[in-house]
C-alpha cells in the first residue's frame, strides 16, 4: 500500500485539496494501484497548496500545487514511485523555505495524520507529558518558567509565572482554558495546529493541568473555523479512546478532560475575560481586573488561560528541556515564533523561526516582497491593533521589546503586507471602524471614541483636525479598559506619522488612481 499525503487544512481546501484528493482516489482505483490517502495538515507553504506527498523508498516526495486536472498526468509520470513531473518539488523538507526554519511548535504539522495517536507518538508526541509526570508539578512549572516562554496570544506575559499563580491559588477546582479565538487579521497558526497537529495542543493542555492541579480544560474556538473544530473534536475522541483523556488521564482516578466550545466570532471574545464570560454562557463583555483570571477566572475559580501556540509549545519544552528552548531567541523573547505571512505577499504561509529575524528579512527575503510585484509600502504586524510600519523600519528585529520601542507590537505573529496602492487614510479609518463594530461597549473611550474617530478622519482637512485625532487617541490609549480600545490608536497614529501625505485630502486619491 502506497501512502499519499494530502492536506485537509482549510487553506489547502480553499484551493482545491478536496477535489485533488478525490481525483487521486479515483485514478488509483481506475489503475488498480493500492493507495492509502492520509489527510494531513499543511506544511505552511500556501503558494504550493494543494501540496501532495508520496511515501517512496527514497522518502517522501512532494508535488504542488496539484489541481484535480493534474492527477492523471501525475499517475502517468509514475508519481507513486516519485517520478519526475513539472510539479515535482522533491523532498519538501529540503526545500529552502522550509529548511531555513526552526520548527519546534510546528515540527509535526503537515507530516502526521492529525487523528492518529500512533502517528503522534511515532513522531515524538507524548514525551513532554511523560517527563512532566516523572518530574512532578513543581519541576514542570520550573521548566516552563526557565524556558522563558511568553504568551503567544499577544500580550507576551510569561507563561510559567501565570501557571505558578494558579498552582499556588487555593480552590476546590481549577481550570485550563485555551484561547483559540484567533481573531487577528492575517493570522492562522492556531487553526493550523488544530487542523494539523491537534494532539500537541491536547498534550500542552494536559501538562498545564497537571502542573497547576486542574482536572478540566476548555478550548474556546470560533464558528468561522469549521474544519479546525471538526478535526479537533475528532482528535479529542481519538485521545479519549486511548485513555489519555478521561477519569484516569494522569493515573488511577486522576482525571483530566477537555471540552471544545465554539463562539460566534466576536473579536472581543478573544480578550481573556470576555472569553470567560462567553464560556459561562453570558454576553462576551470584558471584566474589570483585578481579580485576574489566575485568581478568579472561569466560574470564579483559578484559571490558566493561554493561547493555542503557548500551550502547543510546552510539549517540546518538557521533552527537550527548558535550556534547549531558551537557547533560541533574542533578549527577553526566547524560543521560536510561528510567524504568519499574509496579505499582498509573494510567498504567504507559516514560517517558524527563532526571535530576532528582522522585519525586512521576513517581508522581502522570506516573503519575497509583494505578490503584485509593486513596491512594499507598509506592513501591519500584530493584527488589527498593530502599527503600520514603513520599509524604513524594516531593520526592527522580531522581538516583543524591539517592536514596543517603536510603538508597534508583534501580537500573535501575523504580518499583513501592502503594496504602494494602499490608501493609509482608509486604513486608519478602518482601524476606528473595526473598533466601533467590535467594541463590547463597556467603556466610553472605546465605544464612543471609535465612532468619533472614524468621523474625524472623514472630516480631516487641516493640522488642527489631525491634532484632534491625536488627542482622541490619547484618551482611548489611557482611558480604555482593555486593549481593543487601548491599542486602536496604534494603527491610526502610525498611519498619520509615517504616511502623512495620504491624509492631505487631494493626495490620497491620485495615489490610488495611479495604482489602477
Ligand atoms: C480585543 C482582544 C482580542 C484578543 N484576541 C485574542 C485571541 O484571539 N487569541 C488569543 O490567544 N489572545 C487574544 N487576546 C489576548 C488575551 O486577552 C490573553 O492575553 C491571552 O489569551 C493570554 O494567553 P497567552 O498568555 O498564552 O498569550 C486578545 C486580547 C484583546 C484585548
Ligand atoms: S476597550 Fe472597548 S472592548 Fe475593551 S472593555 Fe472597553 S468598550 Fe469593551
Amino acid at each position: 500500500m502506497i501512502r499519499v499525503f494530502i492536506p485537509r487544512d482549510a487553506a489547502a481546501l480553499a484551493v482545491g485539496a478536496e477535489a485533488a484528493a478525490r481525483a487521486v482516489g479515483r485514478e488509483a482505483s481506475k489503475r488498480g494501484a493500492a493507495v492509502e490517502i492520509v489527510r494531513t495538515g499543511s506544511r505552511g507553504l500556501f503558494w504550493l497548496e494543494p501540496l501532495i506527498e508520496v511515501q517512496t523508498a527514497q522518502g517522501r516526495v512532494a508535488y504542488g500545487p496539484v489541481a484535480a486536472d493534474d492527477v492523471a498526468g501525475l499517475f502517468d509520470a509514475g508519481f507513486l514511485d516519485g517520478g519526475a513531473h513539472r510539479l515535482s518539488l522533491g523532498d519538501i523538507a529540503a526545500y529552502p523555505w522550509l529548511k531555513q526554519q526552526t520548527r519546534l511548535t510546528f515540527a509535526r504539522c503537515g507530516i502526521v495524520d492529525p487523528l492518529s495517536v500512533a502517528d503522534y507518538v511515532a513522531h515524538g508526541g507524548l514525551q513532554g507529558l511523560k517527563r512532566a509526570l516523572e518530574i512532578g508539578h513543581a519541576a514542570t512549572l520550573g521548566e516552563v518558567i526557565q524556558s522563558g516562554l511568553r504568551g503567544r496570544g499577544g500580550a507576551g506575559f510569561p507563561t510559567g509565572i501565570k501557571w505558578k499563580t494558579v498552582a499556588e491559588a487555593k480552590a476546590d477546582r481549577k481550570y485550563v482554558v485555551c484561547n483559540a479565538d484567533e481573531g487577528d487579521s492575517g493570522t492562522f497558526a492556531d487553526r493550523m495546529v488544530m487542523e494539523g497537529d491537534p494532539m500537541s495542543l491536547i498534550e500542552g493542555m494536559a501538562i498545564a493541568a497537571f502542573a497547576v492541579g486542574a482536572s478540566k480544560g476548555y478550548v474556546y474556538s470560533r464558528s468561522e473555523y469549521p474544519h479546525a473544530n471538526v478535526t479537533f473534536a475528532q482528535a479529542l475522541d481519538a485521545v479519549r479512546a486511548t485513555g489519555g483523556l478521561g477519569p484516569h488521564a494522569f493515573g488511577p482516578n486522576n482525571p483530566f478532560d477537555i471540552e471544545l466550545r465554539i463562539g460566534a466570532g466576536a473579536y472581543v471574545c478573544g480578550e481573556e475575560t470576555a472569553l470567560l464570560e462567553s464560556l459561562e454562557g453570558k454576553r462576551g463583555q470584558v471584566r474589570v481586573k483585578p481579580p485576574l483570571p489566575a485568581h478568579k477566572g472561569l466560574f470564579g475559580r483559578p484559571t490558566v488561560i493561554n493561547n493555542v501556540l503557548s500551550l502547543a509549545s510546552v510539549p517540546w519544552i518538557l521533552a527537550n528541556g527548558a535550556a534547549s528552548y531558551a537557547a533560541f531567541g533574542l533578549g527577553r523573547s526566547r524560543g521560536t515564533m510561528p510567524i504568519q505571512l499574509a496579505g499582498n505577499v509573494k510567498y504567504p504561509g507559516l514560517y517558524e523561526c527563532a526571535f530576532g529575524v528582522t522585519l525586512g528579512e521576513l517581508v522581502n527575503d522570506i516573503g519575497g516582497g509583494t505578490r503584485s510585484g509593486r513596491p512594499v509600502r507598509a506592513v501591519q504586524v500584530g493584527g488589527p491593533l498593530g502599527a503600520y510600519f514603513p520599509p524604513a523600519l524594516f531593520d526592527t528585529p522580531f522581538d516583543y521589546e524591539a517592536f514596543a520601542a517603536r510603538d508597534g507590537l508583534i501580537g500573535h505573529g501575523g504580518i499583513v503586507v501592502f503594496d504602494d496602492s494602499v490608501d493609509m487614510r482608509a486604513q486608519a479609518r478602518f482601524a476606528f471602524e473595526f473598533c466601533a463594530i467590535e467594541s463590547c461597549g463597556k467603556c466610553t473611550p472605546c465605544r464612543i471614541g471609535s465612532t468619533r474617530g472614524a468621523e474625524a478622519i472623514d472630516k480631516l482637512e487641516s493640522a488642527r483636525d489631525a491634532e484632534l485625532i491625536e488627542d482622541l487617541c490619547e484618551t482611548m490609549k489611557f482611558g480604555s479598559l482593555c486593549a481593543l480600545g487601548g491599542f486602536t490608536p496604534y494603527p491610526v497614529l502610525s498611519a498619520l506619522k509615517y504616511f502623512p501625505e495620504d491624509f492631505e485630502k487631494e493626495a490620497a486619491a491620485p495615489a490610488r488612481a495611479a495604482a489602477g
